[in-house]
């Protein structure tokens, strides 16, 4: 039986799509380059929570020693958080062993959007292929979700989803693509070539270069750098275990 693969290119989201379905939610600028990061220098998890006061109400739950506050509003740190949501703070020695509580303008938001998925995972350009893999290994149907920005359609997100789907198409045998997947696998054909220069033209990385963010924007654009999949359990996003071989 073929596997459908459809990408929902931006907010609003279907959630009927959705249902039952494996989920890959993608924001390449920055949550899910910053996940990926944290769970790789070993993290405990990442627990994505909608705004500021419920980022404050499950830290002090879970204890503050143990966690760390971090994540954006306008791409700076938020007043009172531990960390911001630069992929760089989330060095080893920062967050090794603790569990992060993280919100983020579009990301998180779009991660509290996904209802009745069979699972959920993070995926950046950073950690494509990996995703793939889990998600190759993974019976059913499997929906990309494009964070966006600022509610709507972002250029990076679509690069990122289409290079998830041309992953996909490598490692599984029978794939329906939607039309949503099919834009999105052409799109990133299109800019494979020059896939640093793409992903440093869309509106939201010329806003965190002029924020100062340009390294950042260069490390979100790096393809595969990354062996590890974020799965989200419970509220938590863990590590994957490696897919099984076959
Ligand atoms: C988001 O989730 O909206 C982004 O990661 C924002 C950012 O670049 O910090």
């Amino acid at each position: 039986m073929s596997r459908c693969v459809e990408v929902l290119l931006g907010p609003p989201w279907s959630a009927d799509v959705m249902r039952g379905a494996h989920v890959a939610v993608v924001d390449v600028l920055r949550a899910s380059t910053t996940i990926a990061t944290a769970l790789a220098n070993g993290a405990a998890g990442v627990i994505p929570v909608a705004d500021p006061a419920d980022a404050i109400a499950v830290g002090h739950r879970l204890g503050r020693e143990r966690v760390l506050f971090c994540g954006e509003r306008d791409a700076q740190r938020i007043e009172g958080f531990d960390l911001d949501n630069s992929p760089a703070s989330f060095g080893p020695s920062v967050v090794a062993g603790k569990t992060l509580v993280m919100t983020t303008s579009n990301g998180t938001r779009a991660l509290h959007a996904v209802a009745g998925a069979a699972s959920v995972c993070t995926v950046a350009l950073v950690n494509r292929t990996a995703a793939a893999d889990v998600l190759a290994h993974a019976d059913g149907d499997i929906v990309i979700v494009c964070a966006g920005e600022a509610n709507a359609f972002a250029l990076e997100d679509a690069i990122g989803a289409g290079a998830l789907v041309d992953a996909l198409l490598t490692l599984v045998n029978r794939v329906e693509l939607r039309d949503g997947a099919r834009a999105a696998a052409l799109l990133y054909r299109s800019v494979a070539g020059r896939l640093a220069d793409a992903i440093a033209s869309a509106d939201h990385a010329q806003s965190l270069a002029q924020k100062g963010f340009a390294p950042d924007v260069t490390r979100c654009a790096a393809l595969d750098t990354l062996d590890v999949v974020p799965m989200l359990r419970d509220g938590v996003l863990v590590l994957s275990p490696a897919a099984s071989p076959g």
